[in-house]
């Protein structure tokens, strides 16, 4: 197992619109346990494979308080939504930026597990924007892409200011 990097905003490899898996084989099996070790040790309750460079239909999420309920959706697919509920969310993409984005409140998804067998979630509450959240990212779309122009440009300088001092830090 292996910690990966985790792409950051405004990286371009986090606007790669993900592959479908042809086959649930070793080396997706593998890249499947990296991505969970690199999303408990962030910590994060959610990565998708395109934040870590890897542009297939990948995602895991944990949203346990116990870190103890592992998910892994490849090639997930919404087959309903119900209602919206708004959330503040954080991405690890995004690193201390947390903003209010609306969602569906519930959604049915279709996905393979780490083993290639087909399984259908219904999931609300922080779940269903976690996997809504995670499926964005696969389709190369973060979640400040929601924001309105104004609310976008606060953000913006707040992330250069913070890779400014990023940067001043690797100075010494
Ligand atoms: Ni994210």
């Amino acid at each position: 197992m292996a910690i990966l990097d985790i792409l950051r905003y405004p990286d371009k490899r986090l606007r790669t619109v993900a592959k479908q898996v042809d086959t649930v084989d070793e080396t997706i099996k593998a890249l499947v346990e990296d991505m969970f070790e690199t999303m408990y040790e962030a910590p994060g309750i959610g990565l998708a494979a395109t934040q870590v460079d890897f542009h297939q239909q990948i995602i895991v999420i944990d949203v346990s308080e116990e870190k103890d309920q592992p998910l892994c959706l490849i090639n997930p697919e919404i087959l309903e939504e119900e209602g919206t509920e708004s959330c503040d969310e954080g991405c690890l993409s995004v690193p201390d930026i947390y903003e209010t984005v609306e969602r569906a409140e519930k959604v049915i998804v279709r996905a393979l597990d780490q083993n290639g067998d087909e399984y259908t979630l219904q999931a609300d509450g922080l779940l269903a924007v976690c996997i809504q959240h995670e499926m964005d990212h696969l389709k190369g779309r973060l979640f400040i892409d929601y924001l309105s122009p104004l609310k976008f440009q606060r953000v913006k300088k707040r992330l250069l200011k913070q890779q400014r001092e990023d940067q001043r830090q690797l100075v010494m």
